[in-house]
């Protein structure tokens, strides 16, 4: 499936949260996130029956994708292992693309069917230096899950096996995403202006 677009949701256009004009503006209600994380863990766990996985190795990037990882690996009927990482990346000023890993995995990849969870695909830097590097260590499979891309964003092309929306090109936080580290347990995302 990799290289192929994925299937995905477009997001409406933002509407006010419930605090009105004071708090992120609602772009995917939490009601919206469960249905979505409901159809991607049942083609995930189809997919992964059909290629005779008998285990999926999660490896969620932190710490974005922490909340989508707990929701989608209860969903998945296929039995699951699960990892973490932590990656910085250097933008503006700094050289574009150099992402840097800074956890790595404990488990060993070698012959795994590794599936990379991520919050967030923007200019696709990070999962291009993931799939590099995770891809040299011999796993038996490797395949991403993403649940929000900004499309108008991506500077390289990287293959999505499983995305949950498209989005617009504007700062996202809530379920797990965050902006310098707030508001990353809302049940909802929401857009907000840089100086909320
Ligand atoms: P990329 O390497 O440019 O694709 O960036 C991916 C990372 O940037 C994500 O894992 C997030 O940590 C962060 N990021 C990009 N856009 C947003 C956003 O709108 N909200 C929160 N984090 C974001
Ligand atoms: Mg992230």
């Amino acid at each position: 499936m990799s290289g192929a677009d994925p299937e995905t949701v477009t997001a409406p256009g933002a509407t006010p949260g419930a605090a009105g004009d004071a708090g992120p503006r609602t772009l995917i209600s939490e009601a919206d996130i469960s249905a979505r994380v409901d159809v991607l863990a049942e083609r995930i766990s189809r997919d992964y029956v059909e290629a005779g996985a008998e285990e999926i190795l999660l490896v969620g990037v932190l710490r974005g994708a922490f909340i989508f990882l707990a929701d989608l690996s209860r969903r998945l009927t296929v039995p699951c292992a699960v990892d973490f990482i932590s990656v910085s990346s250097y933008r503006g000023s700094q050289q574009a693309g150099d992402v840097r890993l800074i956890l790595d995995v404990r488990s060993s990849l070698k012959d795994r069917h590794v599936l990379l969870v991520e919050d967030i695909v923007d200019s696709g830097h990070t999962l291009d230096y993931l799939l590099r590097t995770f891809g040299a260590r011999g796993p038996a499979s490797l395949k991403t899950c993403v649940l929000t891309r900004k499309p108008g964003s991506m500077e390289v092309e990287v293959p999505l096996d499983y995305l949950g929306f498209d989005i617009p090109d504007e700062w996202v936080v809530g379920y797990g995403l965050d902006l310098a580290d707030k508001h990353r347990t809302l049940p909802y995302i929401g857009t907000v202006t840089p100086e909320e």
